[in-house]
């Protein structure tokens, strides 16, 4: 190939990987909003921000949210660190039967001269975990209790894409942590999302509550279960007959169309609760008709983590499809025993901050993207001067201002400043410079007038203070 040719040839370009977006400018305006409101809700019920990191031992996800579950299972990034993948295939071939409870793979002998030592570490499929690791690890039982910490950030997830579904999302979380277990506290962890939502004027929010007992009484339900569904197996597809054996309760969960019918015939755990769970679970439901809120129970809620007990809830909003849930929450006391902390009692909720969104535009409520305020059309050397400095204290006054970096025809600037959505082109010539008198043209209808330098930016905020 010729020189020539070779140039010409254009690398091929990049595209994002499937499942992972880009947030842009039009739909960031959307996201922003959401948390800041998330930010005010959640401060007016007493939470305090906590950024957590983006990935974790894996043995942290494995040991809460469960190794047999979906996500443990089959759906985490998990990486070496160092990183050294492909040494290791390079010299093992291939890399079987991955134990995901191990914190570090010793690989004896196979790198020349020394051990290879590697941390096994995820990206976080959620964030409950690691908002426990932190309260244990900033022993965090010595502050008043409860705890009240919430999260807004990417969670990653090896799902099938789809509407609602994909393999970076985002959640906006809460967590109580510590303090008793009081059912007006689970009441009020709910109260708190569905104000949020209530704020934001989600349509369609529908509450769904269950209760799935604790360690005394929930065994003895799922070998029921189990017992029913070994009765029924014909009737079951794949999926669900295996989980008989790992996991009975998840076939509740089932969407299966041909199973719809068996499941609705199943034993239910409300009613095989242990006397103080009924009686929880009683006292939650009096607390939310207390605080005047709606909810339907949903004996199939049982969640896809393993570290639930006795309280579990799910919303769906309008405008999902399939993926409808956009919150899912529930009570954990005792996980961060099991991770190695204190007895303390937990419970908590993420939303799914996509569906959220996306639900939102289904019912138009997208907030008008912001234009610019100020289009700054400058000729000439002095009246750039001039235009940089109109800008800074423009800027400084809070408005947003377009400043070309090059000298435009005023024909093209004002067509420029049109496309941008601006409302005022501030016209700045040699003349305009030398006489000290400003021209600003409303975009809008195209009148204009001349202001003097203080004038303009008097008259640019009372506009501003009668629009807002
Ligand atoms: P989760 O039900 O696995 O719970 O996720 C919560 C929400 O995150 C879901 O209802 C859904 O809106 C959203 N979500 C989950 N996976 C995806 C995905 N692949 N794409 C888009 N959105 C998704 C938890 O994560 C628990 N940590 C919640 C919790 C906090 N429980 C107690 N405290």
């Amino acid at each position: 190939m010729s020189e020539g040719a070779a140039k010409k040839e254009r690398p091929r370009s990049f595209q994002a990987i499937r499942g992972v977006r880009d947030l842009l400018p039009d739909q960031t305006s959307l996201w922003n909003f959401v948390e800041r409101i998330a930010h005010e809700t959640f401060a007016t019920f007493g939470f305090g921000e906590i950024r957590l990191p983006l990935f974790e031992r894996t043995d942290l996800f494995a040991r809460s949210i469960g190794e047999d579950t979906d996500v443990v299972s089959k759906e985490m990034y998990t990486f070496l660190d160092p990183p050294a993948w492909l040494e290791i295939l390079e010299k093992l071939g291939t890399v079987k039967d991955v134990d995901r409870t191990a914190t570090t793979f010793t690989i004896k002998n196979h790198l020349p001269n020394e051990n290879f030592i590697a941390e096994v570490l995820s990206l976080r499929p959620e964030a409950t975990a690691s908002a426990c690791r932190a309260y244990i690890e900033h022993n965090m039982q010595q502050l008043p209790q409860p705890v009240k910490l919430y999260y807004m950030g990417p969670m990653f997830r090896r799902e099938r894409p789809q509407k609602g579904r994909y393999r970076q999302f985002y959640q906006i979380g809460a967590e109580v942590l510590g303090g008793s277990d009081a059912p007006a506290i689970d009441a009020e962890v709910i109260e708190m999302v569905m104000t949020f939502f209530d704020r934001l004027g989600l349509e369609g929010v529908q509450l769904h509550i269950n209760s799935i007992g604790d360690k005394n009484c929930r065994p003895k339900y799922v070998e029921l279960l189990r017992e029913e569904l070994q009765k029924v197996k014909d009737k079951l597809g794949p999926d669900s007959r295996r989980r008989i054996d790992t996991n009975p309760l998840r076939v509740l969960d089932s969407k299966l169309e041909s199973e719809q019918e068996t499941i609705e015939k199943l034993p239910r755990i409300t009613q095989h609760l242990c006397d103080s769970c009924r009686d929880n679970y009683d006292e939650v439901k009096r607390q939310l008709a207390i605080r005047g809120i709606n909810y339907s129970q949903n004996f199939r809620l049982v969640r896809g983590l393993d570290y639930y007990m006795r309280t579990t809830f799910e919303i769906t909003a309008k405008g999902l499809g399939s993926q409808n849930a956009v919150c899912g929450g529930g009570r954990y006391d005792g996980l961060l025993e099991l991770l190695g902390g204190p007895p303390t009692k937990g419970i908590g909720f993420a939303i799914g901050e996509d569906r959220l969104i996306l639900s939102l535009q289904e019912s138009g409520k997208a907030p008008a993207q912001q234009g610019r305020d100020v289009y700054i059309a400058w000729m000439g050397e002095r009246a750039q001067a001039t235009a940089i400095r109109a800008a800074k204290d423009l800027r400084k006054a809070g408005f947003s201002v377009e400043l070309p970096p090059v000298e435009q025809k005023f024909g093209k600037a004002l067509g420029q400043a049109d496309k941008l959505g601006a409302k005022y082109a501030l016209i700045l010539g040699d003349n305009e410079v030398s006489e000290g008198l400003w021209t600003l043209k409303m975009l809008a209808d195209g009148s204009q007038a001349k202001f003097t330098e203080p004038d303009l930016l008097e008259h640019l905020r009372k506009q501003k203070a009668l629009s807002s």
